[in-house]
């Protein structure tokens, strides 16, 4: 029984942050995300009943610190009387510094410990499982352009939009490449209970999905533009306006929005979006990539950038 996938990340331009049911993971808010093909998790999972119990490396160092939650999603597709499992991880991104490892390792682990079982489940059960280990790892089982949605006791994902349809690019400003402060579900946590802007950020969520799927049905990027940047800006809003409060820019990160509103003044095709760490994530058209990525690769506390185009579903195989 082992298996090997590949998945990708994504990241939401209208975000998911608060939970509306923390034992089931299950989201407060509805989502939409790009998957990024450049980026990836390569994962080999290898059950046998020579473990005495499960071990997870990643990158080449082994990992105890998640081992649990890694535990619990292979027992939700294996079963709790399952073998214990190896588990190699590879990921050519930094982890847990806002840049979504969490949605590419899950989307990864579940389409493995599925294909090492003889491929049981569908797409849409592996969604809700990556889901409950990690919300976002739902959008990464599918490619292109995605929507999560809540339905009474689960979640449903779909495509809206395929990766040739509208191949939007992606580049992302690394502004630190540390480990985030504070973990998103922590930081979730404390932002339903003490943000005085948490509930209206949940409440009006449903408006900016029908214009964000508005503007992706007819491909109008000004308008995909507009209320991307403003669902990040509420969404940093709720984070900052939580108790203690939740702050993942630093100066390098504020200087990147800046540089893209004064290139969307000069008629470039860019937005910004950012999520749990300082990380800026550019979206534009492919004909203005390469200006976007010298501009911000020239601002100060830059360390790198990368540059993606939109990914597909997860792949996987069996290894005899
Ligand atoms: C800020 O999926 O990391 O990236 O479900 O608690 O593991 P958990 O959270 P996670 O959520 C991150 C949310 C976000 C916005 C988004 O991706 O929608």
């Amino acid at each position: 029984m082992q298996a090997f996938a590949k998945a990708h990340p994504n990241i939401a331009l209208i975000k998911y942050w608060g939970k509306r049911d923390t034992a089931k993971n299950l989201p407060a808010v509805d989502s939409l995300s790009l998957t990024l093909g450049d980026l990836w998790t390569n994962m080999n999972v290898h059950f046998s009943s020579s473990y005495s119990r499960d071990q997870l490396e990643i990158n080449n160092i082994a990992d105890d610190q998640n081992i649990s939650r890694v535990s619990r999603c292979l027992d939700s597709i294996v079963g709790k009387s399952r073998p214990f499992a190896n588990i190699i991880s590879e990921c050519n991104f930094p982890i847990a510094a806002g840049l979504a490892s969490s949605s590419s390792s899950f989307s990864a682990l579940v389409v493995a410990a599925n294909n090492a079982i003889g491929n049981k489940y569908d797409t849409q059960l592996l969604a809700s499982q990556a889901g409950s280990a990690s919300g976002s790892a739902a959008r990464s089982m599918l490619g292109g352009i995605v929507e999560l949605n809540n339905t009474q006791n689960d979640i449903e994902i779909k495509q809206l939009s395929s990766v040739e349809r509208w191949p939007l690019k992606v580049i992302i400003a690394i502004t630190n490449k540390e480990k985030k402060s504070i973990s998103s579900s922590q930081a979730m946590k404390l932002s339903a209970s003490s943000s005085p802007f948490y509930s209206s950020w949940i409440n009006n969520q449903e408006a900016d999905m029908s214009e964000g799927r508005l503007a992706i049905k007819n491909k109008d990027f000004e308008r995909l533009a507009a209320v991307s940047e403003h669902n990040c800006l509420k969404m940093h809003s709720v984070m900052w306006t939580t108790r203690p409060s939740v702050i993942y820019w630093n100066e390098a990160s504020l200087n990147c929005m800046h540089a893209i509103r004064e290139m969307q003044k000069t008629g470039e095709a860019v937005f910004f979006t950012m999520d749990a760490g300082p990380q800026i994530k550019a979206v534009c058209l492919p004909e203005n990539e390469a200006k976007i990525a010298q501009r911000l690769s020239e601002i100060k506390g830059v360390v790198c950038v990368m540059k993606s185009k939109l990914g597909y579903a997860p792949i996987s195989r069996v290894i005899k």
